[in-house]
């Protein structure tokens, strides 16, 4: 079956679109299977399944029909413009596709290098559990990658994977997809990128020689923060049907196929989300540059953003994240964003304004050294930019620096 001529060759035809579910009958929508097993007729066909002789669903936690069509419509979606198949697995979380990929690639006494802007969980993970499960973790700034080059030419550092966002949280920065690629596949080393600001409508790592991309599927993919999920996708499908398969299976890191059902819901107008959001991010961002209690604004669709023309390369858009920094100290910052009516709440990519302190919250327990060295400091604000008309942000954002 040629996918494209049945479901559309652009993506918000298929975003839109209702991809058939596996085991429907005939309903619009794709049914929610909310069953944790399956029946087989026979003993026989149940044995045929547990051995893999024979295809079909027998445990949610090893595949579920609802599950199985929302990740397959999610990984059609990110090969669709270069017309390449990939294959994606949904887990319980972002922090659950990042550790199953990484555990199911990695073993004890392997390497990883990541970059050390990264969210404060992603961090943590790789400070503790990952550390404690023996891979050796380096951390490096991917932004110089003669320097990367140098090192895994003259052995300095031993890896096999290579872990980093673009753009990064909450700074913003891009780094340069296709060359760390370039570097990373001339010494072996197997790349895994973090989309979650992007979604694979603005930015599509895999297109650019990344072998693996992840998302946090509670921001953009479902854009509504009513479901948590992650996502690992690739166009290894050997590699994600038996080793990615097999370590969520076993380690659980299954989503459940209610949290599925809603990014598929929430999924479909994704482009139209997407698009006004960036407009809206971009008009936030030339405001803040204009006002003098601004220190500086991270946001690459700055002309004067040292990342700007990074940014035009890789991406179709410039999202709708941004970080502020103002001219003040901790207790005026909190101030600052205690008269603002956006919601306080951890998360990005919602319909609404979000607004985050990073140094108190998501990267709390980095420590100050670390956050000081990536920029985050205490008068630090992370947006994410919603839906709303960007007039009223941007007057509500000059009335609360009164206060100040
Ligand atoms: C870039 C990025 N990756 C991963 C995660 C973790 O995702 P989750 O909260 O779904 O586990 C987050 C969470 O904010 C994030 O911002």
């Amino acid at each position: 079956m040629n996918k494209s001529t049945v479901f559309g060759k652009k993506y918000r035809t298929v975003c839109a679109r209702a991809w058939p579910g596996k085991g429907a009958t005939g309903t619009h929508i794709l049914p929610l299977h909310q069953s944790n097993a399956f029946e087989s007729p026979t003993m026989e066909e149940a044995i045929d399944v547990f051995t893999g002789r024979e295809s079909g669903f027998i445990y949610t936690r090893y595949g579920n029909p609802t599950v199985n069509t929302v990740a397959e419509k999610l990984a059609f979606l990110e090969g669709l413009k270069s017309g390449t198949e990939c294959h994606a697995i949904l887990t319980s979380s972002g922090m659950s596709a990042i550790s199953t990929l990484c555990y199911s690639l990695l073993k004890s006494g392997d390497g990883i290098i990541i970059h050390p802007s990264l969210y404060g969980g992603s961090l943590e993970l790789f400070a503790s559990e990952i550390k404690r499960a023996g891979i050796r973790v380096h951390q490096m700034d991917l932004r110089d990658t003669e320097r990367l080059e140098s090192l895994l030419k003259n052995g300095s550092i031993h890896a096999s994977a290579i872990f980093f966002e673009t753009p990064t949280n909450p700074g913003l920065e891009i780094l340069d997809i296709e060359k760390i690629c370039a570097v990373a596949s001339r010494y072996g080393l197997k790349t895994i990128v973090d989309n979650t600001f992007c979604t694979s409508y603005l930015q599509r790592p895999l297109d650019l020689g990344a072998d693996f991309t992840v998302y946090s599927t509670s921001k953009f993919i479902n854009g509504h923060g009513n479901s948590m999920g992650g996502l690992i996708v690739s166009r290894d499908e050997e590699v994600i049907r038996q080793k990615v398969w097999k370590t969520m299976k076993l380690l659980g890191t299954n989503i459940s196929p209610f949290e599925a059902w809603l990014i598929n819901q929430g999924f479909k107008t994704l482009p139209l989300r997407m698009d006004s959001q960036c407009r809206n991010g971009m008009k936030v961002a030339e405001a803040l540059e204009g006002f003098g209690w601004v220190e500086k604004v991270n946001y690459p669709g700055l002309r004067a953003n040292p990342y700007h023309e990074a940014a035009k390369k890789q991406m179709d858009d410039f999202g709708s994240m941004l970080s502020v920094e103002l001219k003040e100290d901790l207790a005026s910052t909190i101030k600052f964003c205690n008269q603002l009516s956006f919601s306080k709440a951890p998360t990005l990519g919602d319909p609404d304004t979000l607004l985050l302190h990073p140094a108190t919250s998501s990267h709390i327990n980095v420590g100050a050294k670390v956050r000081e060295e990536t920029g985050i400091t205490d008068s630090l604000v992370r947006l994410s930019i919603g839906l709303e008309d960007p007039e009223d942000l941007i007057e509500e954002l000059d009335v609360a620096s009164k206060s100040l």
